[in-house]
């Protein structure tokens, strides 16, 4: 350990910072900024919260990764979405608990396997419709968007399957929700819809008795003990969380493509060689889709679909980084910029460059595991990490199976923070049918 330095940042401002990040354009741009200029610890002022320090050292995060508490005040906004709690910021005795029967279901195999058919049909509903789209562009995130809802929607309710719910009524309560002041009385009655929905689908699966299915979500949060409110909110928060995330990461994938023919083309040759003629691949194809999934890597590594993250220092610590040591006291806001971690020059060589071979085997194996974490990291990361990737791999694998996609001439595609990392104004894409070999 070396001295203890003081945490470099701005001078403060009378504004709480709320300047800063307007002339910056937005937060994530603020983030990028105040790292390449003061290094891997930053301080800063975060509005909300007064002076947080920024963290886009692996080294440091790996020495914070074992928090299990986040500042509440920062997730205050997602209150009217729970009955049982704020599931952001319960405490660790509670969340513990809940995490495992999430993750027993999110990231075990029997789940993905489970739901995978109906997966398949919602992509291959998408294809279908932007393959009659005669030329005309399509917009990516608008429809990779409401593909992940439906999949997620299908994937903890039982979908159309189990005949208690109605999909398209959900998607739409759902994106109600989202869009309105949760204050209104339109935004009122859809949560309530909601609401009755998970409850009609745990009056179904306690007729069908009380087994602990790992490969159902409200099956096995009911075997666990849950309560009715608690898997309410569960359903509520997992929605939340997979829908917008998984549609950009495969957005923002696409994009990239689009402007990578020569890694297009490969990823074109490697889905031939391994579906054949089949349009979809199964559940066992995407571990054999080894440059896919590097380019999709690749594609959270540039545009981390969750772009932070948060957590409150539980004591006081000493933080040994790249740039030096640093103290940080108990209840200190310890601020997560993934996007920045991602961008850091001395782990990701040309970060701003598209390069998949950075996630060889080989290659991951000589890096810190904390300067990549599109899912975050710790006893608070990502519990649908398992899950999204099979999404957004089969999205992938059955889109660019079928088609090939060009950018749309003099579209400038912007990055902004939206809770995802957004385009500004969609990302609009001509596609064009392929054959195998093509
Ligand atoms: C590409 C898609 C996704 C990305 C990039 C992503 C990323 C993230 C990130 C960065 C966090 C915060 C982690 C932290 O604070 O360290 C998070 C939390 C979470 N995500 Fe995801 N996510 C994705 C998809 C999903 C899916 C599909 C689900 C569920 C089916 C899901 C469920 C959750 C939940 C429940 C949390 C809260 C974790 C907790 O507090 O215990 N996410 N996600």
């Amino acid at each position: 350990m070396g001295n203890v330095l003081p945490i470099p940042g701005p001078a403060l401002r009378d504004d709480g910072g709320a300047g800063a990040i307007t002339d910056a354009g937005g937060l994530h741009l603020h983030q990028l900024r105040l790292h390449a200029e003061y290094g891997g610890v930053v301080r800063f002022q975060l509005p909300g919260v007064g002076v947080a320090v920024s963290v886009a050292d692996p080294l440091v995060l790996e020495q914070t990764a074992h928090i299990d508490e986040r500042p509440a005040s920062l997730f205050a906004f997602l209150e009217p979405l729970c009955e049982a709690g704020n599931l952001q910021v319960i405490g660790a005795e509670e969340h513990g608990p809940w995490r495992r029967v999430l993750l027993e279901v999110l990231a075990g195999r029997p789940s993905h396997k489970r739901h995978f058919g109906e997966f398949v049909s919602l992509v291959e509903g998408l294809a279908e419709r932007w393959g009659g789209a005669g030329g005309d562009a399509v917009l990516l995130q608008k429809d990779l968007t409401a593909l992940s809802l439906r999949m997620i929607c299908a994937y903890a309710l039982g979908g159309a399957g189990g005949g208690v719910v109605d999909a398209e009524k959900v998607v739409d309560a759902f994106e109600v929700v989202l869009s309105e002041d949760g204050g209104t009385t339109r935004a009122s009655l859809a949560l309530d819809y909601l609401r009755s929905t998970v409850d009609r689908v745990i009056a179904a699966r306690e007729e069908g008795g009380r087994r602990a299915d790992r490969s159902d979500l409200i099956s096995a949060l009911l075997a666990a003990g849950t309560s009715p409110a608690r898997i309410r909110d569960t359903a509520m928060v997992t929605m939340l969380a997979a829908h917008h995330t998984t549609g950009v990461a495969v957005s923002w994938t696409l994009h990239l493509l689009g402007r990578h023919p020569e890694a297009a083309e490969r990823v074109a040759a490697e889905l031939d060689r391994v579906l054949g003629e089949r349009s979809a691949p199964d559940y066992g194809d995407l571990r054999e889709l080894t440059y896919l999934e590097m380019v999709l890597k690749e594609s959270m590594r540039l545009y981390p679909p969750g772009p932070y993250g948060a957590r409150e220092a539980t004591e006081d610590m000493v933080l040994d980084g790249a740039d030096g040591t640093y103290e940080i006291p108990a209840g200190t806001t310890i601020f997560y910029p993934f996007w920045a971690v991602h961008m850091n020059p001395d782990h990701w060589p040309e970060p701003a460059r598209f390069v998949p071979e950075r996630f060889t085997p080989e290659a991951v194996a000589q890096r810190s595991r904390f300067a990549y974490v599109p899912f975050g990291l710790g006893p608070r990361s990502c519990e649908g990490a398992g899950l999204a990737m099979v999404e957004a791999q089969l999205t992938l694998a059955v889109l660019l199976k079928r088609f090939r996609f060009r950018p749309v001439a003099g579209h400038e595609v912007t990055p902004v923070e939206r809770f995802v990392l957004w385009a500004a104004d969609d990302i609009p894409m001509v596609v064009t049918p392929r054959a195998v070999g093509d």
